[in-house]
């Protein structure tokens, strides 16, 4: 089958990265969640005194740009690629409720954007790659053979993350996921540089109704409808 090209954008916790390290490993591409690298450097920010008495101090962060060197290392035992932030394995810190609170602010940086989508269009120059994230069937690949657009609803949404977080064993209420959720949906569709809206050409899915399983079926169809076509 022809390699092609697979953007998966939408909402927090619309379960992208399953479906994308599902297909990824179905279709034995690449697979690349570029939230991952949003956080990393928020991270990096919240460590690197780029927040003083609680306000974000965009220009540290910029200047700084240069000393953030952002990675993916493939770990065989878990199936997927882990975030590294200069050669440090940051998967675990990058997704507590702090870095989930603040990485929106990062995101709004055209300067983290710009540094993050060229980073992002050259692991892609190959096809064969399943990307996640806000901005990928509009900036980082507009030519994507296949665009997905992910929805579910605010509390659907609130709840699977509220899930995760206590499963991890975070000390969170359902209440403080759920502002984050809608917080971070305002942020993101609201921003200056590429907010999130969906492609022309993307399919949407509104998986409220939809479990993994048939998720994935559906898009896979999609997969080998494109397949052929190319
Ligand atoms: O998918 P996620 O929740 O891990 O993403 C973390 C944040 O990064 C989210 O608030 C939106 C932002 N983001 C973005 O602006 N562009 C992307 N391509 C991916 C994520």
């Amino acid at each position: 089958m022809k390699k092609i090209t697979i953007a998966i954008d939408g909402f927090s916790s619309t379960g992208k990265s399953t479906l994308a390290k599902q297909l990824a490993n179905h279709l034995g591409y690449i697979y690349v969640d570029t939230g991952a690298m949003y956080r990393a450097v928020a991270l990096f920010a919240m460590q690197n005194g780029c927040i003083n008495a609680d306000s974000f101090d965009k220009q540290t962060l910029i200047n700084s740009l240069p000393n953030i060197k952002l990675q993916f290392k493939f770990n065989t035992d878990l199936g997927f690629a882990e975030m590294y932030l200069n050669e440090a394995n940051v998967e675990t810190e990058i997704r507590t409720i702090e870095v989930s609170s603040f990485v929106s602010k990062v995101a709004e940086v055209s300067e983290v954007r710009t540094k993050l989508v060229e980073q992002q269009k050259e692991m892609g120059k190959d096809k064969a790659i399943v990307m996640d994230g806000r901005d990928i069937g509009t900036v980082v690949f507009p030519d994507a053979e296949l665009k997905i657009f992910m929805t579910a609803s605010a509390t659907t949404r609130a709840q699977r993350r509220y899930d995760e977080l206590v499963a991890k064993g975070d000390a969170v209420t359902f209440e403080e996921v759920l502002a984050n959720v809608e917080e971070r949906d305002y942020i993101d569709t609201h921003r200056k540089d590429s907010p999130l809206v969906m492609a022309e050409d993307a399919i949407e899915i509104d998986n409220s109704h939809l479990n993994r399983k048939e998720q994935f079926e559906l898009v896979l169809e999609l997969v080998s409808e494109i397949a052929k076509t190319i």
